[in-house]
C-alpha cells in the first residue's frame, strides 16, 4: 500500500474545501484525503498519513474469522466506508462503532448500515482515533499503515481492556506477539489478545509477558 508522507511546511491547504466536496462526490482519493486529514492528526503523528483504502472482501472475512467466538463491543479505527463495522454487526454478536475522520465516509457508513438493517447495532462517529479513549471497546480492529503501528501499540498498551483483543489488518504491531495469523499477503490479519500480548526485548532475550493484566484498567461497559 502506498504511504504518503506530508511535509506540513511545504504543502498548502488552500484547496481543502474543494477537496472535501470532491471526496463526498467521488468516494475520495488517498491524496485528497491525506491533505484533508493532515491538520487533524496529533502533533507526534503529523508525518504519518492514513489514506482511505477499503479492505478487500477476503480481508473482511479474515477479520470476521479472527473474531469468531467473540462478542461485546467492537470498534474499527479509521472505519472508512464502514464495511468492517457493517460486516461485524451482521454477525449479530457485536455492538459496533466506527471512528472516522472524514464526515462524508461517516454518512456513507450510516446509510450502508441502514440499508442492510444493522443501524441499531452500529454507531459511526466523526472523530480522531488518536483522541478517542479505546478502553470501552473489547474488540478493536485497525487497518492502518505501518508507520502508525508503534504509536498505536503504545496507545493500546494503556487503553486495551483486560479481556480485550485487537485485530490488525495488513500491518502487524512491531513488538506484540499475535495469538493467531489468518490469511496471506495483503489480506493477512493478526489477532492479539490482552493476556497474551508479549513484548520482545531488544537484547534478543525470550519474549516477556507484559504486566498489563495486573494494571488497573478503567473498563466501563
Ligand atoms: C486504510 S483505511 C481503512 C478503512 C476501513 N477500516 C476498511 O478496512 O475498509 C483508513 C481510514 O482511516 C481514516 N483516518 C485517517 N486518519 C484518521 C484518524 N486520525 N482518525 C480516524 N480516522 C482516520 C481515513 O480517512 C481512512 O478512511
Ligand atoms: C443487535 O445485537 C444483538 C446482540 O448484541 C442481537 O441480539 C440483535 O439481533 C442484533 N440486531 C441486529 C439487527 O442485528
Amino acid at each position: 500500500m502506498e504511504v504518503t508522507k506530508v511535509d506540513d511546511g511545504k504543502r498548502s491547504f488552500k484547496g481543502r474545501g474543494v477537496g472535501l466536496a470532491l471526496v463526498g462526490l467521488t468516494g475520495g482519493t488517498a491524496v485528497v484525503l491525506s491533505v484533508v486529514a493532515a491538520p487533524f492528526v496529533a502533533p507526534a503523528l503529523r508525518k504519518v498519513c492514513l489514506p482511505y483504502v477499503p479492505a478487500t472482501t477476503i480481508q473482511v472475512n479474515n477479520v470476521l474469522r479472527a473474531l469468531r467466538g467473540r462478542s461485546g463491543t467492537l470498534v474499527d479505527l479509521g472505519s472508512g466506508d464502514g464495511r468492517i463495522v457493517v460486516a461485524a454487526a451482521r454477525e449479530g454478536r457485536f455492538k459496533c462503532t466506527g471512528i472516522e475522520l472524514n464526515p462524508w465516509l461517516v454518512w456513507y457508513s450510516r446509510w450502508s448500515a441502514w440499508r442492510v438493517g444493522v443501524s441499531s447495532n452500529t454507531t459511526f462517529t466523526t472523530a480522531d482515533l488518536w483522541r478517542t479513549n479505546l478502553t470501552p471497546h473489547s474488540n478493536i480492529v485497525v487497518f492502518g499503515v505501518q508507520e502508525m503501528m508503534p504509536d498505536l501499540e503504545a496507545k493500546l498498551e494503556k487503553e486495551l481492556s483486560s479481556d480485550g483483543c485487537v485485530v490488525a489488518c495488513r500491518f502487524p504491531f512491531p513488538s506484540w506477539t499475535p495469538t493467531a495469523t489468518l490469511g496471506e499477503d495483503i489480506d493477512t490479519v493478526w489477532l492479539y489478545q490482552r493476556p497474551k500480548i508479549t513484548v520482545t526485548q531488544d537484547n534478543g532475550r525470550p519474549a516477556q509477558e507484559n504486566d498489563c493484566m495486573a494494571r488497573d484498567t478503567h473498563h466501563n461497559t
